[in-house]
């Protein structure tokens, strides 16, 4: 596990804080210089406050967030670690000088510059800093490829960029760093296949690559005797199962494209603490001698094609803490052994042929079918050729196992009908299963969202199907007191959904409450033709995708069908419930007190910009033209701000091209190429008028209005401090910052630019957003000493950052 070598890694650190600490003596003076240079080209930032000129870095105490370590004048270990979530510095932060005046360290050899906002591409000149063993840059905005010059720093033994959004391949000379022992690249844009050079790494101790864009097979890494733990989580690996040594501790392949079977000797891996094998296309049996691997604590093979009889005599580990077998094809009975433990121990294992009455468990008939389609063979050959059979057929058997599943459902609704007599006209049955089914492969593709995007959605539960019956407990039984609205009139807007095209004869909102205590926002719409879910899956699909922190998420569906066609009657779409009114509400409707602070409204209009980032870049292809209005923007009980209703692209059915949906803005003409150039400039204009009303603080009604208001920003930007004042909203005109509400005005004024091209990108106006926070943030920290600009109100960020 990660403590393994977290540990190993402190230790050696700890060794160096030991030997070389005795040694501290008077810094070269130049050097103590140049730390005062970084402190100045970090921005000051809060960890680092303690340093000053008569500061002696060689004998501070050293903490887990500042460390100087010295060795006969000289500095060896530099630790400065700031906390999660550090914004990127300001635009005239620079990367490259900041790694020039790094590198006049030379006998560097521990460097760890973390959560410090470091943005840019790393330069190759780090390269000086020739001793360098451990080199840990993680939770920065570091982008770009990793550059060529680095291979020849050949004593790197850890090299960690974690949660930065470097891109492009793996470059083969990262096998050739010759005592390389921990490599972790986890959360950012790599994609391509990964080097085979990796077979060579023979110190290699850690190999963390999860959430990137990798594919294709692993490379070869048996040979790696010392590997102890394979993360490669989220990416779209596979088919094979790849051929690794036997001592690792943990081993995580979820959520990729693996196909094969699970080979005999992951059984023999006695250090094998975690395994987590979840959220792909495993087929073949199931090794029951998994269960009871001698150090397993963790095990996970939930949503496989994983077949196999367990028996109630199988034995288990004592430490299993954790095992989800959910979403397999396994029949018998659960091993006494996983019921019986420890009383903290989780066991799940719903959605197979179990015989058990919990948990949603298939008739075993289904599993037997499942695993037929999946063109499983009772006993398969170890030879090569035989496992690429197996492969082929499990290809095509996912696709024919699909349509079968399809038939079951159908089936099983006409058996039903036959054995009753028909009391009323249409009685449903949920396609409960059909859906699930689709639901993992949802998830399996949900690698289009890149994964900075992804984080946006974290805290929200994952998706998943609804049953009918849970949706009219929620509501009791679609009470009217659970009624929210009808149509676009409702109170509360969620998504423009479905297209028209598919003829809904009426669409309502619910408010619900689910066992867990959880309020969400259920959508009802009604079919007026009949369909068959497949239709409606290509939708279903993009609206799962769309999960963000500053979106009204979809937290699942629920299909009811007819009995006798099996078509379609209702969808149900889960969302958030988002409980705190839309952002107009607090702008211009609220009375005094409720009316959003300055500082509140600059974060709402970021997460703004953040939803329109991610409904631009965040998932392939983008949604644009979302027709956003400041009533479509939802707050919730921390006042985040989230859009509440989108543009979903359609499928086109006559060419199987996607395009835009009957919403799409008026501004533009989307058939015509050059507006088609600025698709993302449609939704900066509306962002431009929804910051108008945040600035002014009352809506404006007409085209006219928004001209003559937009006009008196632009003089008031160009005049005093006091003609700005009298522009802005009179709820906050006392606590903002002057060089805050420039921005703001500044920004505002180029989105609402009569010429697209003229616009702001998104990731532009982010910029200037987090600019206007930061020095209005900056300002209110300095205990308001006085009125004017403490901070030297520097030119705001004008430049466009390509960083992705
Ligand atoms: C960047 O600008 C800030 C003010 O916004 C200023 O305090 C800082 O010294 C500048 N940094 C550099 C490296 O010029
Ligand atoms: C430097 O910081 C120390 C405390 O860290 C303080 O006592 C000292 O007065 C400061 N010196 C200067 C020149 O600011
Ligand atoms: C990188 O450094 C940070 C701060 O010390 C630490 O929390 C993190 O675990 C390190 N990364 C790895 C992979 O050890
Ligand atoms: C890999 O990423 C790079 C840079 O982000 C991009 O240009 C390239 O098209 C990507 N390649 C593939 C095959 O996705
Ligand atoms: C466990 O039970 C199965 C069937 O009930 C039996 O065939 C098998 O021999 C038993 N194994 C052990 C170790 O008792």
């Amino acid at each position: 596990m990660a403590k393994a070598f977290t540990h190993a890694a402190a230790t050696l650190v700890l060794t160096f804080i030991l030997v070389q600490i005795n040694y501290s003596e008077q810094l070269q003076s130049s050097q103590a210089q140049t730390l005062i240079r970084i402190q100045r080209l970090l921005n000051n930032p809060s960890v680092l406050s303690s340093w000053n000129s008569s500061t002696e870095f060689c004998n501070t105490e050293p903490s887990s967030s500042l460390t100087v370590v010295c060795y006969e004048e000289s500095i060896t270990q530099l630790h400065i670690v700031s906390n999660k979530g550090a914004r990127m510095l300001p635009l005239n932060f620079s990367m490259d000088s900041f790694i020039t005046t790094l590198v006049s360290l030379p006998d560097l050899k521990v460097l760890t510059l973390v959560s410090l906002g470091l943005w840019g591409p790393l330069p190759g000149k780090l390269t000086r800093l020739s001793s360098l063993e451990i080199l840990n840059m993680s939770s920065n905005f570091l982008y770009g490829a990793v550059p060529q010059e680095l291979s020849s720093l050949t004593s790197l033994q850890t090299l960690i960029l974690d949660e930065n959004m470097l891109s492009g391949r793996l470059p083969d000379w990262l096998g050739s760093l010759p005592v390389l022992a921990v490599l972790s690249l986890r959360k950012n844009l790599f994609n391509g296949t990964l080097p085979n050079s990796f077979s060579n790494l023979d110190n290699l101790r850690v190999l963390a690559l999860s959430h990137n864009h990798f594919y294709g097979e692993v490379p070869d890494l048996n040979g790696l005797t010392y590997l102890q733990e394979l993360d490669l989580e989220d990416n779209a690996l596979g088919p094979q199962f790849p051929k690794l040594g036997n001592k690792l501790v943990k081993l995580v392949l979820s959520k990729n494209k693996f196909r094969s079977g699970i080979p005999d000797e992951l059984s023999s891996y006695y250090q094998l603490q975690r395994l987590d094998l979840s959220f792909n296309k495993f087929i073949g049996p199931f090794p029951p001698s998994l269960l009871s691997l001698p150090s397993i604590t963790f095990l996970n093979i939930a949503e496989n094609k994983l077949t196999g009889m367990l028996f109630d005599n199988l034995s288990c580990n004592v430490g299993l803490e954790f095992v989800d077998l959910s979403s397999n094809l396994l029949s018998g009975h659960l091993p006494n052994c996983l019921l019986s433990g420890s009383k903290n121990r989780v066991v799940l294992y719903a959605r197979n042929c179990l015989a058990t009455a919990n948990e949603n468990q298939h008739p075993s008939s289904f599993c037997q079918n499942e695993a037929l389609a999946v063109g499983i063979l009772p006993q398969r050959k170890k030879s090569k050729q035989a496992s690429k059979a197996v492969l082929a057929s499990g290809i095509i058997g996912g696709i024919v196992g699909g349509i079968i599943l399809v038939g079951l459902v159908f089936l099983l609704a006409r058996r039903i009908n036959a054995n009753k007599t028909i009391k009323k006209p249409q009685t449903r049955l949920i396609a409960e299963n059909a859906s699930t089914w689709y639901t993992s492969k949802l998830l399996s593709d949900a690698r289009y969202i890149s994964q900075t995007m992804k984080l946006g959605a974290l805290g929200l539960p994952a998706y998943r199907t609804f049953s009918l019956e849970e949706l009219e407990e929620a509501t009791e039984n679609f009470d009217t007191s659970a009624f929210m609205g009808e149509g676009s009139q409702g109170q509360v807007k969620v998504v423009k959904a479905l297209p028209s095209t598919l003829n809904l004869s009426c669409s309502q909102m619910y408010r619900g409450r689910l066992k867990d205590g959880s309020f969400v926002a259920i959508r009802c719409l009604k079919m007026k033709k009949s369909h068959s879910t497949r239709n409606f899956m290509h939708h279903i699909e993009l609206i799962s995708k769309l999960r963000h922190r500053h979106l009204v998420s979809a937290l699942g569906h629920c299909f009811e069908c007819y009995l006798d066609d099996s078509s379609v009657s209702r969808i149900f779409l889960i969302f958030e419930y988002v409980p705190n009114g839309t952002l107009r509400s607090r702008i211009s409707e609220g009375r005094a007190h409720r009316s959003l602070t300055w500082t509140q409204r600059i974060a709402a209009a970021i997460g703004v910009a953040k939803g329109i980032q991610f409904l631009h870049t965040g998932i392939v292809p983008g949604v644009y033209s979302n027709n956003l209005k400041i009533t479509d923007i939802l707050l919730d009980q921390n006042l985040v701000a989230k859009i509440s209703s989108y543009n979903l692209p359609l499928l086109n059915e006559n060419t199987g091209k996607v395009g835009h949906g009957a919403a799409a803005g008026s501004s533009v003409d989307p058939t015509t190429n050059t507006s088609a150039k600025h698709e993302d400039k449609v939704d900066v204009y509306d962002f431009g008028l929804i910051l108008l009303e945040i600035i002014v603080g009352r809506p404006l009604n007409s085209k006219n209005e928004v001209g003559t208001v937009k006009d008196q920003l632009q003089a008031a930007i160009a005049a005093d401090g006091a003609a700005r004042r009298s522009v802005v909203d009179p709820a906050v005109n006392k606590s903002c910052l002057d060089q805050s509400l420039k921005t703001m005005m500044e920004i505002c004024v180029r989105c609402l630019h009569k010429n697209p091209a003229d616009r702001p990108s998104v990731e532009d106006v982010l910029w200037n957003l987090q600019f206007a926070a930061q020095v209005q943030d900056a300002w209110r920290g300095d205990s308001q000493s006085s009125e004017g600009s403490p901070i030297s109100a520097s030119q705001p960020p004008q430049l466009h950052l390509g960083l992705r």
